[in-house]
């Protein structure tokens, strides 16, 4: 897999783009699968083709007296299973569980070559990032793998938030972060028992109208993640490494999914986790960018050629700068039509 570290490389202003070298692979969403499930094996061969990154999923939600056979249904989907350009990734058991060990000596030794990220829940520090990076390149030796396996941090502790920095810096093993707002809220004691996306309790009111004190006072929900969102989307684009925005738990709500997921995708993240086939389209649809945009992008940009100085478009200021901000959005666009 493509290191997406290039993505982020300063723009070169100007620089004639015959070939764009695609920045990073497809990754609008991680689709998690539980594999000790006999009949969600079975569908791989069918989903796979319509995400971007299939992940068997270890940790929580899968019961304790099945970590065993998730592990082994993993094994089987990535001997058996052809991916194509669908990335296969796992987000195996925390650093102080008595499972991480077998998780990755068991994945490494048998299907290391397929395996392109590890996702590691509750990163604390940068220390965590360390154990995984000494422990994948020693499992890697022994495999005789020929390319190394990168590594995703959860970001879900208070601690984990207050170290972000040096966890995206921490090792160049790291391809990017996601954001895990239920172990988060349970770790900084927030009072909400959702998984992601907003809550009728988190408000700002309107100042009283002063001619008619007693009217009802306009009140306005407000995003309880947005610092963390926008902290980790720093941390990671400031090293090369990519931010996703992580589950929304509330299946159902197909409109609170994709608004969230909008929120995270307009602050720089390049997907987020589903949960379920029906937020697969709300991923593909959010993190892809919207047509009217891309177009008056490549007209920014044709009509710019050298990416210098001021001009007027539709009425709108342009200048270096924003001919990069177009040029994200028409790199995006290309490298998701290919
Ligand atoms: C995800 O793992 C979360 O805790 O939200
Ligand atoms: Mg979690």
């Amino acid at each position: 897999m493509r290191n997406p570290r290039d993505f982020f490389k300063p723009l070169a202003i100007g620089a004639p783009d015959p070939v764009r070298e695609i920045p990073f692979p497809p990754s609008r969403m991680i689709h998690f699968l539980d594999f000790s499930n006999e009949k969600m094996v079975a569908k791989v061969p069918d989903i796979a083709p319509t995400v971007d990154i299939l992940l068997g999923n270890l940790e929580d939600a899968v019961p304790v007296d099945r970590k065993e056979a998730a592990r082994a249904g993993l094994v089987k989907v990535g001997r058996d299973i052809e991916f194509g350009d669908t990335q296969l990734w796992t987000r195996i058991n925390a650093l102080e569980s008595p499972w991480v060990l077998d998780d990755l000596t068991t994945l490494v030794g048998e299907i290391g070559h397929k395996l392109d990220v590890v996702m590691v829940p509750k990163v604390e520090g940068p220390w965590d990032i360390h154990y995984v990076d000494r422990l994948l390149a020693q499992l890697e030796a022994k495999a005789g793998l020929d390319r190394p396996i990168l590594v995703h941090a959860i970001l879900e502790t208070s601690q984990g938030v207050a170290n972000l920095e040096e966890i995206a810096a921490a090792s160049p093993r790291i391809q990017g972060m996601s954001f895990g707002p239920a172990d988060l809220a349970a770790s900084r004691r927030m009072k909400t028992t959702r998984v992601g996306g907003g809550h009728p309790g988190y408000q700002t009111i309107a100042d009283p109208d002063p001619e008619n004190p007693d009217a009802p006072r306009a009140s306005y929900q407000q995003d309880p993640w947005h610092y963390s969102i926008a902290r980790m989307v720093d941390a990671c684009t400031a090293v090369g490494a990519l931010p996703f925005y992580g589950p929304y738990g509330d299946i159902r709500d197909l409109e609170g999914c994709e608004t969230q997921f909008r929120a995270a995708f307009l602050l720089g993240c390049v997907g987020a986790w589903s949960l379920h086939p029906a937020q697969i389209a709300i991923a593909k649809k959010v993190f892809s960018p919207d047509p009217d945009e891309v177009r008056f992008a490549k007209k920014v940009i044709e009509a710019i050629p050298d990416g210098r100085g001021v001009h007027m478009i539709d009425g709108k200021m342009q200048d270096d700068a924003t001919w990069k901000q177009c040029r994200v959005m028409v790199d995006l666009a290309e490298m998701l039509a290919r």
